[in-house]
């Protein structure tokens, strides 16, 4: 047992989230399919949501543990909680389409807003001042939390990676939700869901992805975070 499996994992204050059903919008993504398999495999159910429900149930049966797959708006209606996993594009329209079937759930926000040139990735600077902080706006009967944004897809999807040795930093305005998201990320081997503050600073959270992919450009990694002493 490593000291982050100590005694000081937060993960020890949290509640159970075994029989929650995570639910993804985007879910036949590679974030996406990368965080319904790690979860389906610590045992949670888990719908992958897709435009196209066949083509969700194609990914759904392509990763197995059980994951199933829908349209959106099922996967969304039939979960607990739910991740947002589309492209930064697209992530108000769906958002706004779905207000009715997210409401009450837990939502969470891992949509990182970036642009791509020449130099490489920077961030956005969305108007509500951050992804999370739309999601919250348009989804006002919602309990808005932002997570899972520092994680490689690629290490996520890779079956032959046992263990994913990051933190997540999970925010929101409501302890009882943020607690029930870094609960879920503890159940994937590594893993440790971090409290790191308030919607109103997911900007920073959400634009470091930008620092990770140069990171991972000239070291050719797939570079996750610790946050120390906690
Ligand atoms: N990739 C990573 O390593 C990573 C890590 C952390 C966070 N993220 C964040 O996670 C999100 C998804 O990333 P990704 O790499 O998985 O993206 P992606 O593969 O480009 O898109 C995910 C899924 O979203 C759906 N989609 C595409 N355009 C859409 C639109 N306009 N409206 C609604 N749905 C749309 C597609 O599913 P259907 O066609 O089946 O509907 C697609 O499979 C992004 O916001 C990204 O910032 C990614």
């Amino acid at each position: 047992m490593t000291s982050l499996d100590s005694a000081t994992n937060p993960a020890h204050e949290l509640p159970d989230v075994s029989q929650l059903v995570v639910g993804v919008l985007g879910g036949t993504g590679d974030q996406g399919r990368g965080l319904a398999l790690r979860l389906a495999k610590a045992g949670q159910q888990v719908i992958i949501g897709s435009r196209d429900a066949a083509r969700a149930e194609a990914s759904a049966a392509e990763l197995g543990f059980g994951v199933r797959g829908a349209d959106n708006a099922t996967a969304a209606r039939e979960s607990d909680v739910v991740i947002v996993a589309v492209p930064w594009d697209g992530h108000a329209a769906i958002l706004t389409a779905l207000r009715e079937e997210l409401a009450g759930k837990i939502v969470v926000d891992c949509v990182n807003p970036l642009g791509f040139d020449k130099q490489g990735a920077y961030a956005l600077k969305p108007e509500e001042g951050s992804a999370a902080q739309q999601a919250a706006a348009l989804l006002p009967d919602s309990r808005v939390t932002a997570a899972f944004h520092h994680l490689s897809a690629v290490l996520l999807q890779d079956e032959s990676v046992e263990r994913i040795d990051t933190d997540v930093m999970v925010l929101g305005e409501e302890r009882a939700a943020t607690d029930v998201v870094q609960a879920l990320a503890a159940r994937i081997p590594g893993m440790r869901g971090i409290f790191a503050g308030r919607l109103r600073n997911a900007h920073q959270v959400e634009s470091l992805v930008a620092n990770l992919i140069s990171v991972n450009r000239r070291y050719k990694a797939h570079a996750g975070l610790r946050v120390t002493d906690v």
